[in-house]
């Protein structure tokens, strides 16, 4: 297949039907995500955005349904199940959940390499390259440990070389690095930068952080009630935000730093 180039987020609904209400957490909300660049999805705290990762993979949690939307690769509609760990890579917040405890971190890997269809015979060489790539000393221990002998930081950086061991061309970052001590977030943010740019893989990082958005993205989508009520490049997001819901974090990201010894 021919590295894909666009990913389309098409008029995605989610909603949550309660008692007599259906509460609509994603509301027409389209995006397009191209291969080499870096979209950050911001906003605050149930405004939607793991909302619309997991819809438009179709991993939402029980009781909670897409309505309607799809997702198109390069212009052909793919379901969820098509786009999971071939066409999209994940790397989530909580590194330790999103391990199976009683699994080493070569078992994770060879089953990235079932679900992307690559013969997990071929290439443990390919396991070991990408542990390497992450920054991880000594692949082959590594490849050998569980969950519970390793650090919060070595678990993303896992997570981060699974995603590159899938050969998806797109990747959904949902708050990589919000569990982790500040030395090591911004680690994992230079290698998430750096791999994204040498792969041209195109990135879709959710965060409520505006310091980690300066940091990678070139546009950036801001979501307020389950909406996207501005999208721009991230220059004129930080010099001229138009919607007041942008306005607020980027006030708040300023306010952080004012005070803060230079
Ligand atoms: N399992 C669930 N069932 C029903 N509603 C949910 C569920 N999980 C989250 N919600 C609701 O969906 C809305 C969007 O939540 P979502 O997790 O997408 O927000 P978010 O922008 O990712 O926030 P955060 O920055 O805190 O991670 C919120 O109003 C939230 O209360
Ligand atoms: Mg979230």
């Amino acid at each position: 297949m021919q590295k894909a180039k666009t990913l389309t987020i098409e008029r995605l609904n989610v909603v949550w039907p309660h008692r007599d209400h259906s509460h609509r957490l994603v509301r027409d909300l389209s995006l397009s995500l191209r291969a080499g660049e870096v979209l950050a999805l911001v906003g605050a705290s149930g405004s939607g955005k793991s909302m619309t990762c997991a819809g438009a993979l179709d991993v939402l949690p029980p009781g909670v349904i897409r309505s309607s939307g799809r997702v198109l690769i390069d212009g052909q509609a793919v379901p969820g199940a098509g786009l999971r760990g071939r066409i999209v890579a994940t790397v989530l917040q909580n590194p330790r959940s999103a391990f199976n405890p009683v699994r080493s971190m070569a078992d994770h890997a060879r089953e990235v390499l079932r679900v992307a269809r690559i013969d997990p015979a071929m290439d443990s060489a390919a396991m070991l390259d990408a542990f390497a790539e992450v920054g991880l000393d000594d692949p082959a221990h590594v490849a050998g440990l569980y969950p519970f002998e390793m650090s919060g930081g070595m678990l993303q950086r896992v997570m981060i070389a699974l995603a590159l061991l899938s050969g998806a061309p797109f990747l959904f970052a949902d708050e990589p690095t919000t569990d982790l001590d500040l030395l090591v977030q911004a680690r994992i943010l230079d290698l998430l930068a750096d791999l994204t740019a040498r792969r041209g893989l195109g990135m879709l990082i959710v965060t409520h952080d505006m310091g980690v958005v300066a940091r990678l993205a070139q546009r950036v989508a801001v979501m307020e009630a389950g909406a996207i009520v501005e999208m721009a490049p991230v220059a004129q997001i930080f010099a001229a935000p138009a919607h007041p819901a942008t306005r607020e974090l980027v006030a708040a990201h300023l306010k952080l730093y004012e005070g803060e010894p230079a």
